[in-house]
């Protein structure tokens, strides 16, 4: 049934007229499939079997089994990976880190089980081949039954506590806690339109969190084929080829972020420009359009940083190429916005037209790029242009290729690029709406069909996109945002949520998936605001501007057949409530530019659930309408029809209200004031949050209630690979006096010249600013280059 309406909506965007191509495409897939495809019996599940012996390795042991292999490595003394063999190795696209120190390790023999034992923890291997890890305190953390070999799959069966929850698994539309439902891991299109409920989605990664009373622990599932994990007393996790490999973490969520982007890679440092706004519509068909909006947002006041081109601006959706007739000169079109600070970005699909006079299609071909089906022949599929030939990425040669093209789209100005269709997608009339599994892939030589291939498509098309920028442009940061990805995604691209239904439903799953794509190492994420197939009403578009607004990726984008989503559309308020949250975002630039520079150094995502720093507290454990902006700035975006006021349950700790700065006690439940104009946020006691207006700097200062807090400010040039600085302010308050000082690091030049300090839930009598008293003006006073301001607080 859910094929059926993906079909409809689809034919919707493209056009009845295709729907002959669907057809025979389905035809010839599912012909391929039973002509090439292996038919491995399904055998009845089998387990390892009694253990006859080890050998000790570096860093861990191998364990046979009358039926299975097992290979334990710790990576570091809490980290591990745990190998069941047999089955194809993992090609090892997801990580970043290969290379990991010798770990000591000491085995230990009893009559029916082995205890490896690092400093920090101990793995119990009992006969059967169950595994039990335990701290070195001696708490089982985690349990896992033998695994069972199906044929070519594996399943794995874990014991969940009453109290687990269980977070990230990629993208997904639901609640924040995923227990309780079964999900899919096979990268797939929506068919257009999803909200609650749909799965898959576009980018799955076999990564979860598991939080409970003993600890948390992160468990990544190195194995790109089709799965799935399901979760009710006992969680299941089924892969449906390769070896069984898995890498677990215990400890507080900082540390398993850290160590799981130690393995597969943290993000880079974006450019600035990528933070602010970004306007796009498929739709936006000609240089006039374009022209016509940027004068939009000129006349409106309203800040823009990037305006996004969908596949209209190619010639028959050709990639690499440029309408001419629409886009007569798109390198003056790109110039001029580039003068007025505006990137342009446009869009790029795998799909290469069949088109014996097309170049890309042609150098395809004679350097033999593109996939195969198993006789040789090229596999043809239809997407937006028609039959298209698909590169295949999984092969180092065609991944140069691919990104020698890019070159076409950098020299006329683009800066940016979107990927999209990378599941990679394919219309059909019916089944999966992709390649057939029995597309050859090259593996770098290794040589495995779609099964193996498929999830990691979209990942290798940004490492070929991201190499190409790294290569082409090497003064700049790449910027590239990918629909489809996979472990390790972080290291190229950003993300968006893709073709989200317009409703207030959709709005509110948003923060359970940008979560949950956080916690699987996804940390620059955000949807199309106002959904992308339908209509918001201005009081939708107006809550899903809000929220995006305190979101990594902050983009509006629509479907060409929806009514036109520009600020002004919508008239009053809705104009002026957009653009003070317009004004807002860039005012908090810098906080946001040093969460990504966080990001990039420590693996944090930028967008935490309000447990962050207090995992204990289970009470904040579900909450997932409502969540931290780096570790100070707590946001509790409205996301019901009609409300005017929301109630929160607070961390620990004390909170600023960030709009008039009364002090709010933690820990309980609270009332916050939300008309349409604003967003409940609160500041975290303690905190200097940067803000700027254009050259200046105004660090707001929210004093703690007790002993100290540090804040960060970090500044570049905003793109390349200069200097930098990072600026960190102390705040402490002592016997009535309020302390900051500040110490600084690095190379860049501290790039304001005017820093205004502005004081907030408290009065302030009299300050000192290195030593010398300055006058105090409404609670702000001006400060520069200081190392140390010392106020004097009335009612402190
Ligand atoms: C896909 C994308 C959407 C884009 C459309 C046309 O549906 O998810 O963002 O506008 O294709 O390119």
């Amino acid at each position: 049934m859910r094929d059926f309406w993906k079909v409809l909506n689809v034919l919707r965007f493209i056009g009845l007229r295709q729907f002959s191509r669907f057809v025979r495409y389905a035809v010839l897939r599912d012909i391929y499939n039973r002509r090439w495809g292996e038919r491995v019996p399904s055998t009845q599940g089998a387990g390892p079997n009694n253990v006859h012996g080890h050998v000790v390795s570096r860093s861990g042991a191998r364990f046979q089994f009358r039926e299975m292999g097992l290979d334990i490595h710790f990576l570091t003394p809490d980290f591990v990976r745990i190998t069941w063999t047999p089955g194809s190795l993992p090609v090892g696209y997801a990580l970043e880190e290969t290379e990991w120190p010798q770990v000591d390790i000491e085995v230990q023999d009893t009559k029916s089980r082995t205890i490896l034992s690092s400093s920090e923890m101990d793995i119990v291997l009992s006969e059967d081949g169950s595994l039990t890890y335990r701290a070195g305190t001696g708490q089982s953390l985690r349990r896992e039954a033998p695994p069972q070999r199906v044929g070519e799959a594996w399943i794995q069966q874990i014991d969940l506590k009453p109290e687990a929850q269980i977070f990230g698994l990629g993208e997904r539309a639901g609640s924040l806690n995923v227990r309780g439902r079964s999900y899919r891991l096979w990268n797939s299109d929506a068919g257009g339109s999803y909200g609650p409920g749909s799965d898959p989605l576009y980018l799955t990664i076999p990564v979860y969190v598991c939080l409970q009373e003993e600890g948390s622990s992160l468990i990544f599932y190195e194995n790109s084929f089709d799965g799935s994990v399901s979760m009710n007393d006992r969680l299941t996790a089924r892969f449906e080829g390769g070896v069984l490999r898995y890498y677990i973490a215990f400890g507080a969520l900082e540390h398993l972020f850290e160590r799981y982007t130690a393995l597969t890679g943290r993000p880079p440092l974006p450019p600035r420009w990528a933070l602010g706004y970004h306007q796009s519509r498929w739709g936006y068909k000609t240089e006039a359009d374009v022209l016509d909006v940027v004068e939009g947002f000129a006349k409106h006041d309203l800040p823009l940083s990037a305006i996004h081109l969908d596949i209209d601006y190619m010639d028959g959706y050709r990639i690499f190429s440029v309408d001419q007739n629409r886009f007569p000169d798109l390198t003056r079109l790109a110039s001029e916005l580039r003068e007025k600070g505006i990137r342009l970005v446009t869009i790029i699909d795998p799909g290469v037209k069949v088109d014996s006079e097309y170049e890309v299609y042609k150098e395809g071909i004679a350097g033999d790029h593109f996939c195969k089906l198993p006789d040789g022949s090229v596999l043809q599929a239809p997407v937006w242009p028609g039959w298209c030939a698909f590169p295949d990425f999984t092969s180092s040669k065609a991944r140069a290729w691919w990104g020698s093209q890019y070159a076409r789209l950098l020299d006329q100005g683009i800066c940016g690029i979107w990927h999209d269709m990378n599941e990679p997608t394919t219309f059909t009339a019916w089944g999966e709406m992709t390649f057939p599994e029995v597309t050859q892939h090259d593996l770098e030589g290794v040589r495995s069909d779609h099964r193996q291939a498929h999830n990691l498509y979209g990942l290798l098309m940004n490492q070929a996109g991201f190499e190409a920028l790294r290569m082409l442009r090497p003064d700049h940061r790449p910027w590239l945002v990918s629909r489809s990805g996979w472990a390790g995604l972080q290291r190229y691209a950003w993300n968006w949520t893709g073709d989200t239904e317009s409703t207030w439903r959709a709005l509110r799953m948003t923060v359970a998936t940008v979560l949950n794509l956080g916690f699987s190492g996804i940390p620059y994420t955000g949807p199309d605001i106002g959904g992308f197939s339908h209509h918001p009403d201005a009081e939708l578009y107006t809550r899903w501007f809000q929220l995006a607004t305190f979101l990594p990726f902050f983009r509006t984008h629509s479907a060409w057949d929806t009514s036109r989503r520009e600020p002004w559309v919508f008239g009053e308020p809705t104009l002026s409530i957009v653009r003070h949250f317009l004004e807002l975002r860039y005012r908090l630039m810098p906080y946001l530019y040093t969460l990504a520079w966080e990001a990039n150094k420590f693996g944090l995502p930028l967008v935490r659930p309000l447990f962050w720093s207090q995992e204990a507290d289970s009470d904040l454990w579900s909450i997932d309408d409502a969540f931290m902006l780096g570790e100070k700035l707590l946001v509790a975006p409205v996301l019901e029809e009609g409300v005017q006021s929301r109630k929160l349950r607070l961390p620990q700790g004390h909170w600023y209200d960030f709009w008039d700065g009364t002090l709010v006690q933690g820990g309980s439940e609270v009332d916050l004031d939300a008309p349409l104009t604003r967003v409940p946020i609160l500041v975290a006691a303690g905190c200097v949050l940067p803000m700027e207006v254009e050259d200046r700097l105004i660090l707001h200062l929210y004093p703690p209630i007790e002993g100290d807090a540090e804040s960060r400010l970090f500044n570049d040039a905003g793109d390349g690979y200069g200097t930098w600085r990072v600026d960190r302010f102390e705040t402490v308050m002592e016997e009535g006096n309020l302390r900051i000082t500040r110490s600084s690091e690095g190379d860049y030049p501290f790039p304001y010249t005017e820093v205004e300090l502005v004081l907030h839930g408290i009065f302030c009598r009299r300050a000192w600013v290195d030593g010398r008293e300055t006058a105090v003006r409404d609670n702000r006073f001006v400060v520069v280059n200081f190392k140390m301001v010392e106020l004097e607080i009335e009612g402190a």
